[in-house]
């Protein structure tokens, strides 16, 4: 299980099981991880995080250690079989409660802005609630605008202070503070 960060910028969803049925355009097409997709996985998280690599290392991680890790936790947007997009989905706790979380999240710079990785994510709260989860919680930083409209674009609405000074900074009024 993973562990959030209270006061980091945490965004959550309270219908996971409500969202569209993801797609993608052609001719991307959706599948879970495969036998043999761990080295183009993990080189996908090196160049979507930029080589940050405590970020894309935390992935293999999550596959080697975890015993709960199934392949079809992780889901793929793939181009001639080749992983594009990825977003993985985990268990986790929120406010004491059980959650779903899903996270190494990444989308290869050449295949951005087509909808890949709200697909990907999308098929994580769709996995999420078909495990009985209800409530799924994302844990982003304050330096990453692209994640934060990603994740608002799905539905998710700002769960700390840390989220919701976040939306301010980019000239986002959260809900709750509109008139
Ligand atoms: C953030 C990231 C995963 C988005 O991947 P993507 O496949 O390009 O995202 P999508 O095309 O599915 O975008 C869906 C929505 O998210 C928002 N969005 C995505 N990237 C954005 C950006 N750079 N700026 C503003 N909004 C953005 C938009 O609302 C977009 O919808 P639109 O294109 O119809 O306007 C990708 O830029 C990436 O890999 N970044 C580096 C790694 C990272 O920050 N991961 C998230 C860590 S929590």
């Amino acid at each position: 299980m993973i562990t959030l960060n209270s006061e980091g910028v945490v965004f959550i969803h309270d219908h996971p099981g409500r969202v569209p049925t993801p797609t993608v355009p052609l001719p991307y097409t959706l599948r879970h991880f495969q036998k043999g997709d761990g080295p183009a996985w993990d080189a996908l998280l090196d160049t979507a995080f930029g080589g940050r690599h405590e970020r894309a290392s935390l992935c293999s991680q999550t596959r080697r250690s975890q015993d709960l890790w199934v392949p079809e936790r992780t889901h793929f947007a793939v181009l001639r079989g080749v992983p594009v997009s990825v977003a993985t989905a985990c268990e986790t706790e929120w406010k004491g409660k059980p959650a779903g979380a899903f996270g190494w999240v990444g989308t290869h710079p050449e295949h951005r802005r087509k909808g890949l990785a709200r697909a990907v994510c999308a098929a994580c709260l769709l996995w999420l609630a078909k495990q009985g989860r209800s409530r799924v919680v994302v844990c982003t930083g304050p330096d990453l605008p692209g994640a934060i409209q990603l994740y608002l674009s799905l539905g998710f609405v700002p769960d700390t202070e840390a989220a919701r000074a976040a939306m301010k900074k980019m000239g986002l009024v959260p809900e709750e503070d509109g008139a």
